[in-house]
């Protein structure tokens, strides 16, 4: 059963979008089966997976608005192991459509919940704002992953966002938990970078992961080519970035599951990932 992740942060601009396709991708290289889900009417993963969003008939907005099923969305990617469930633009409508509908907070959840068996990840890239549909991506997730631009403004925001998470948890999925924070747009050459990163980990009790996604030119030329890091220059510092994230998002699963007791169902797992 998949592990779903919801990449979320209210501020545009600080890697959600290069963190969801790189992360699925480097998931995907590891042999896991993702599911990549741009729930951003920007469709900014979908086409950062090859997708050309704008000649779609059925996106996830159709799917959310009940004009299609999950399967009718649903495309494979040019990567093996990675589907995704694409948006664009009319997405942005959906959350007037969502007005006064029974359950929309769940809407997401219940076409999820049909295919959770078929992956080992599914990946959901958020918006930049608290929405509907950034509700809908909580509801669906098991936790949340936020990125953190190394930049001088990084801990603004961040308290409105533990909070609706606590909220969404309080209120929606009592099993939400936070995934953690990830730095990105790391620049070693600036003292900057590294104050950031000293000053988020003395005020944040959470979860930070040790990788570091460093500034690195190729993460932004690689979307314009519609193909992830891991592929367009398998070399790069991003791409190794994105890889031992992807391992520690690997590491830090079999951990949930050991600490759940579940021990069998973790070593059962490395068994088959040995195999
Ligand atoms: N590590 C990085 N190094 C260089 N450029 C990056 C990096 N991460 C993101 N970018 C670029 O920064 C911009 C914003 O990133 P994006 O992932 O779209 O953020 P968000 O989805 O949070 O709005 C994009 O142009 C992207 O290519
Ligand atoms: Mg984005």
């Amino acid at each position: 059963m998949a592990r779903i992740i919801a990449i979320a942060n209210q501020k545009g601009g600080v890697g959600k979008t290069t963190t969801a396709i790189n992360l699925s991708a480097c998931l995907a290289e590891m042999n896991k089966k993702v599911l990549a889900i741009d729930i951003d009417p920007q469709g900014n993963t979908s086409s950062g997976l090859g997708i050309d969003k704008n000649k779609l008939k059925n996106t996830i907005y159709q799917m959310i608005i009940g004009e299609c099923s999950l399967a009718d969305c649903r495309l494979r990617t040019s990567i093996k192991d990675l589907d995704i469930l694409p948006s664009n633009v009319n997405l942005a409508g959906a959350e007037i459509e969502l007005i006064g509908v029974k359950d929309r907070e769940y809407i997401l959840k219940k076409h999820i919940e049909t295919v959770r068996d078929d992956y080992d990840f599914i990946i959901i890239d958020c918006p930049p704002s608290l929405n509907s549909l950034t509700v809908n991506a909580m509801t669906t997730a098991d936790t949340v992953l936020v990125p953190i631009q190394c930049e001088f403004y990084a801990l603004e925001g961040l308290t409105q966002l533990i909070h609706t998470i606590n909220l969404v948890k309080q209120r929606l999925n009592p099993k939400l938990e936070l995934e953690g924070v990830v730095f990105t747009m790391y620049d070693a050459r600036t003292n900057l970078s590294l104050q950031v990163v000293e000053n988020v980990k003395s005020n944040l009790k959470q979860n930070i992961y040790k990788t570091i996604i460093p500034r690195n030119v190729r993460l932004a030329e690689a979307p314009s080519h519609g193909i992830p890091i891991n592929i367009y220059d398998p070399k790069s510092a991003g791409a190794e970035g994105y890889r031992q994230l992807a391992q520690e998002v690997i590491e830090k699963e079999e951990a949930d599951l050991y600490d759940r007791n579940d021990k069998s169902k973790a070593e059962k797992k490395k068994f088959f990932k040995k195999k």
